[in-house]
């Protein structure tokens, strides 16, 4: 039976070392670190996380500017405020919570956060940065959260098969780029892979992030691998992931439950990103 990864655990730890630094900085500096969270429309997963992202603020000694639009918000509207915020001294991290209202250009708003205050990591420069392997503070969230729990396995990523199902620009992508720099042979699935399965099996570390919950089955898993699940599939029965969580754990060396696995990361990460870009400036 698999090892449970323990990301609450692990977060917990990152947020221990964020705080110690938020507190530095402020003595250094006479000011807290500052990150100012921009929220638009009432996405029922959206208002979860930015509450969870305020009080993670909260308990790490980190000064939250909270923004908070309704559905009617324009691109104009969120692109001043962005433009403000990008030259506001106490602020250090800007985040724009995704998805935004139907209509609104995400990529037109995401370019105008300062790539110095790119706490999420979404602008082009940071994510075409980590493309090049060229040091950058901003790396999205999850994805270096899901770097710290292979790391936390102690499971040496260089020379493994890693696969990734799912390619979007918040997760796929960067965490693909991410285990390719590390050194693993990376492959990237989607929902045009054929023989999807047969891809998977083959997998030392698998990593599900396409939101359909129980999507990756037993049958999909090489015996002894590492599984991270970053699906967060909300229903009438609950909060389940992409992995079939009680069946794949018979199988994997390794895996992430969920809740309570790469979630908390992706907030302590956001946090370590803010505190590092603070320093940085
Ligand atoms: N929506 C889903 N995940 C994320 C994330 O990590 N950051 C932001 N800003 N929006 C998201």
């Amino acid at each position: 039976m698999a090892e449970i990864i323990d990301g609450k655990a692990v977060a917990a730890r990152v947020k221990e070392n964020v705080k110690k630094r938020a507190e530095e900085f402020e003595g250094k500096y006479s000011r807290k670190v500052g990150l100012a969270v921009i929220k638009a429309g009432n996405n029922p997963a959206s208002e979860i996380y930015v509450r969870n992202k305020i009080k993670a603020c909260e308990a790490c000694n980190i000064k939250s500017f909270s923004y908070d639009f309704d559905d009617a918000v324009t691109e104009a509207e969120l692109i001043k405020l962005i433009r403000k915020l990008n030259k506001d001294k106490n602020v250090d991290g800007i985040l724009v919570q995704l998805p935004l209202p139907k209509g609104i250009d995400e990529r037109a708003v995401l370019s105008e956060i300062s790539p110095t205050k790119d706490a999420d990591g979404f602008h082009a420069v940071n994510a075409g940065k980590l493309f090049l392997g060229e040091k950058t503070r901003f790396v999205a969230c999850t994805p270096r959260g899901i770097m710290e729990l292979i790391n936390s396995t102690g499971v040496k990523i260089a020379g493994l098969r890693a696969v990734v199902v799912g390619r979007s620009n918040i997760v796929g992508k960067p965490i693909a780029t991410l285990l390719l720099n590390a050194d693993a042979t990376v492959t990237v699935c989607h929902s045009k892979t054929v023989n999807l399965a047969d891809i998977t099996r083959e997998a030392d570390i698998l990593v599900a992030a396409v939101g359909k919950k129980k999507f990756i089955t037993a049958d999909m898993v090489k015996r002894g691998a590492v599984v991270i699940d970053v699906g967060m599939n909300r229903d009438e029965e609950g909060l389940f992931g992409d992995v079939d969580f009680e069946n794949v754990k018979e199988v994997a060396g390794y895996i992430t439950p969920v809740p309570g696995g790469v979630g908390p990361m992706t907030i302590a990460m956001l946090l370590m990103n803010t505190v590092d870009g603070a320093f940085d400036e």
